[in-house]
């Protein structure tokens, strides 16, 4: 098993070796793959830090340098980047084609996995395409368990005790650029308790950055209690609807950005106390069940003092009696435990 992990570590190393060279040496490389980092406005600098590749669009042009290099098929396949050809034993196609790569590194740096985009989603050939294609789950890739660009941030993480945790690649890529390191993405799902606990080794200190729109807002949502329950403090900016923290941070540039950053940070249980609130309006049957929504998030912290202060503040706004939150409160923990 673990002789199986080392040589998966050392093929994805050398696909990664592999994208860069294409990106960066080959013509289709450099006139479709490198313009289009530049029309995102990714430096050089930047580029290499992710170590950012391109897949050329042709069928086999990976997985037949590999081969070549002497590594087995059934290895490349192992690893998520050959796909079998159906109903034969032999051969076979590679996974990324025509895609901008993104390699994927575990907290130690080693590349475990590749997220890689299409171009333009609207070219006939790929018009049912996924945006991203990603590798599949492997022996050394559960999804589930990993953050990305935590490799890269997690120095600046523990420097700063504070963490921002945006959905997508280029959120983080464009945020470093702005001067933002402490950053990692969860790469479109919900946040998951190994993902959780991977930021919690660095810092107990979270802000989400989420899209503004209803499903950046439910995603978030659906987060917090995990994040809660580890004993981290949560905070969450939205940005305007239509607006990512990538497309966001390039719009109003980097200083404008951190303001920004400042200004709309908002504590969680405030966040979703408001959400809920605002949902409710005055039904007094919805308005009792955002109550005991907000409760129940909140008994799920586990320090008391901020337990505390947080049925203070949401009493206020609930306008409710402190004492009848934590009663509430106190009969849910003990239905819980
Ligand atoms: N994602 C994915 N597969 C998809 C769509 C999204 O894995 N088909 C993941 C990717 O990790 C992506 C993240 O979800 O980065 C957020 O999705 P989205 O906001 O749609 O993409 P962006 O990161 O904003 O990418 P871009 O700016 O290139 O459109
Ligand atoms: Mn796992
Ligand atoms: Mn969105
Ligand atoms: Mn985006
Ligand atoms: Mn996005």
């Amino acid at each position: 098993r673990q002789n199986e992990r080392e040589s998966l570590y050392i093929v994805l190393n050398f696909a990664k070796n592999f994208y860069q060279n294409q990106l960066q040496n080959s013509d289709e490389g450099q006139s479709i793959g490198l313009s289009y980092f530049r029309e995102r406005g990714f430096t050089n600098e930047i580029r290499q830090k992710f170590e950012l590749g391109y897949s050329l669009d042709i069928w086999d042009s990976f997985s037949k340098e590999a081969l070549e290099k002497g590594y087995s098929a059934e290895l490349l396949e192992k690893a998520g980047l050959l796909i079998p050809r159906e109903g034969s034993s032999s051969g076979g196609y590679d996974r990324f084609r025509g895609r901008v790569i993104f390699p994927i590194h575990h907290v130690g740096g080693k590349v475990i996995a590749f997220g890689a985009r299409i171009l333009k989603s609207d070219s006939s050939s790929k018009a049912n395409q996924p945006k991203y294609l990603n590798s599949p789950e492997t022996a050394v890739y559960h999804k589930s368990d990993v953050l990305y660009g935590i490799f890269q941030a997690k120095n600046a993480i523990r420097q700063l005790d504070h963490c921002y945790l945006v959905e997508g690649y280029t959120d983080v890529i464009s945020l470093h650029q702005a001067g933002i390191e402490n950053v990692v993405a969860s790469s479109g799902t919900s946040l998951t308790i190994e993902q959780i606990k991977l930021i919690g080794r660095f810092t107990p200190n979270v802000t989400i950055l989420y899209d503004g729109d209803i499903a950046g807002i439910k995603a978030a949502l659906r987060g917090l209690d995990l994040v809660l329950e580890e004993g981290l403090n949560v905070n969450i900016v939205l940005f305007p609807d239509g607006d990512d923290p990538d497309s966001y941070v390039r719009k109003v540039g980097a200083e404008a950005f951190k303001q920004y950053l400042k200004k709309a940070s908002k504590d969680f249980i405030t966040f979703k106390t408001e959400v809920l609130l605002q949902d409710a309006g005055d039904d007094p049957f919805r308005l009792a069940a955002v109550i005991g929504e907000v409760v129940s998030s909140i008994v799920k912290i586990p320090d008391a003092i901020k337990r505390q202060v947080f049925f203070r503040r949401t009493s206020e706004m609930m306008k409710v009696d402190e004492q009848m939150l934590i009663t509430e409160g106190n009969k849910l923990a003990r239905r819980l435990s």
